[in-house]
């Protein structure tokens, strides 16, 4: 781990949409993401991570309408509860992007206009059916079961429309060809084959524009004032429009969930950019969906918003740990009450947070609070060194995948097996013998454990920001802002002075009535 490398990672998430509270989902990408570039920055590598909010379109104006606001100062307010939760959950993104910020409009501006005036932009009319009510267009696939319209939309009568289209189409024989030759675009892979899948259909051309009559609020096409953008074109452009200026196109990642997959950053985003002479992103990690106790993740139940009580119960780092643990990247997950509070007091307030609190107390009471250095060497540590180099191998390897939840696996395999060896070794036994091979044995063990502990709160560094440079200052140990020659076994802790005690995970009452219940 950790080869130092000098060109910048750029990693993104998905911008959130500014017409509601933040919920799980969106803690989720960005909790994901800011794993990712922490872990990054600790391996050598320069990172820009970018996080940002999307804020034009109908619905934003709608909501604005509603509460007789400006949507601006709706957007201002939306942004200040988004970035909130940003500083709630520890996330140490060096940009925020607002799309309604003039750096970003001037580049989608520019963007336009070069597609237009490549002649890549036309202009032409459709005739479809359309809701007032709901005011937008619709689909076959909108139709109730018996090919009636639902309820929710109202008169629907047929509507020609005249709007700008980009030559998407033009694209497709080279976005399958990109997808062919670069089988890492989108992981996980099958990701990537259901996208070739779609793509084996003719694709149509995309509607870049929406009139004026019907939406206010966007970005104005240079080319004809009585349009505004497509929210898809101007949320996209997000990704280059924050870093335009800064030489750090292509981006390395680009992190999000399966539904805004195929087509917006499968297609429009790739064929956008080849369009515009712009190299496409390295990759997109494609993460699942999110349900709460089993059911849909859904705004207006507010399970998901509720979610995020975790974090003020619980503390960031916990649900950090837990959302990284519990989703395998790429798969979807359930957040439950129960399992919450099962990781929390087992993984983390048993295994992690009990075992420093032995260490403590034995270095304490034995050694007046400085960690001895290892003497006896014999078979338990040689294995539990084995295994700490295995678990390192183990966790880096899954971290090349962000298989997370794979590599926390493999680290508590190790955090696991150090309270196995501290109970057979059963060093407040050995305290009590006169045997100086005893006295050896404890010097060992303690010393082992106390590195092991080292070793594994330097590697979570990146998960539990707070909680590990807790246990590392408690250990009497400096906080590394690198991984480079922390990660091996070492005699870094003899002489340290520990401190009494630490509590990393307060013991916390099973709620009846827990956020998520
Ligand atoms: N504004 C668009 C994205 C534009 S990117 C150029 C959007 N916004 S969103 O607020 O609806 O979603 C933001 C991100 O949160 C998306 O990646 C989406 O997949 C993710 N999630 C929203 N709900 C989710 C779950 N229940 N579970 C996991 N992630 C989900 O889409």
């Amino acid at each position: 781990m950790g080869s130092l490398m000098s060109r910048p990672f750029y990693i993104t998430t998905a911008i959130d949409y500014a017409n509601g509270s933040p919920h799980l989902g969106h803690a989720y990408e960005k909790v994901l993401s800011d794993v990712i570039a922490r872990h990054q920055r600790m391996s050598g590598r320069k990172v820009h991570f970018l996080t940002g909010l999307d804020e034009h379109g109908q619905k934003v104006q709608q909501t604005a309408l509603r509460r007789g606001l400006e949507p601006q100062a709706l957007v201002d307010e939306i942004a200040g509860v988004f970035k909130g939760m940003l500083a709630d959950l520890n996330i140490s993104n060096d940009d925020y992007i607002r799309t309604t910020e003039t750096r970003h409009k001037q580049v989608v501006q520019h963007f336009l206009q070069k597609l237009f005036d490549q002649g890549l932009i036309y202009k032409g009319s459709k005739t479809d059916w359309y809701s007032t009510r709901q005011e937008q267009f619709l689909t076959d696939k909108d139709r109730s079961p018996d090919g009636s319209w639902p309820e929710i939309y109202g008169e629907v009568t047929q509507t020609t429309e005249e709007n700008y289209y980009f030559k998407l189409t033009q694209f497709q024989p080279w976005l399958i060809e990109h997808l062919r030759t670069h089988p890492d675009f989108i992981t996980p892979r099958f990701r990537q084959n259901q996208v070739l899948e779609f793509l084996k259909e003719p694709m149509n051309d995309l509607c870049i524009s929406r009139p004026k009559s019907r939406l206010t609020w966007g970005i104005e096409l240079p080319f004809d004032p009585a349009f505004v953008t497509y929210v898809w074109f101007d949320a996209l452009t997000n990704y280059y429009s924050a870093v335009a200026d800064q030489g750090r196109w292509p981006a390395d990642v680009h992190v999000i969930g399966k539904d805004i997959l195929s087509p917006p950053h499968a297609v429009y985003w790739p064929c956008m950019l080849k369009a515009l002479g712009l190299e496409p992103p390295r990759q997109l990690l494609v993460h699942g969906w999110w349900t709460v106790n089993s059911q849909k993740a859904s705004k207006s139940a507010g399970n998901a918003a509720d979610t995020l009580g975790f974090v003020r119960t619980h503390g960031a780092d916990a649900f950090r740990y837990y959302l990284c643990r519990e989703m395998v990247v790429g798969q979807d997950a359930d957040f439950s009450t129960q399992t919450f509070e099962n990781r929390y007091k087992a993984d983390l307030g048993n295994n992690l947070g009990n075992l420093v609190n032995r260490l403590l107390n034995m270095v304490g009471r034995s050694y007046a609070g400085a960690i001895p250095a290892a003497a006896a060497d014999e078979e338990p540590e040689k294995n539990l060194r084995a295994l700490w180099t295995e678990s390192v191998r183990k966790y880096d390897a899954a971290f090349t995948d962000y298989q997370l939840s794979h590599a926390l696996e493999a680290l508590w395999v190790f955090i696991s097996a150090m309270n196995a060896y501290i109970e057979a070794r059963a060093p407040w036994k050995l305290a009590k013998s006169a045997d100086p091979a005893d006295r050896a044995r404890l010097d060992s063990c303690l010393a082992h454990v106390a590195e092991g502990l080292r070793l594994v709160g330097t590697l979570l560094l990146p998960v539990m920001p707070g909680t590990c440079a807790m246990l590392l200052t408690n250990l009497g140990r400096p906080v590394p802002v690198a991984f480079t020659g922390q990660l091996t076994w070492s005699a870094a802790c003899a002489g340290s002075q520990v401190a009494e005690k630490c509590i990393l995970f307060p013991p916390i009452e099973p709620s009846t009535a827990s956020p998520a219940g």
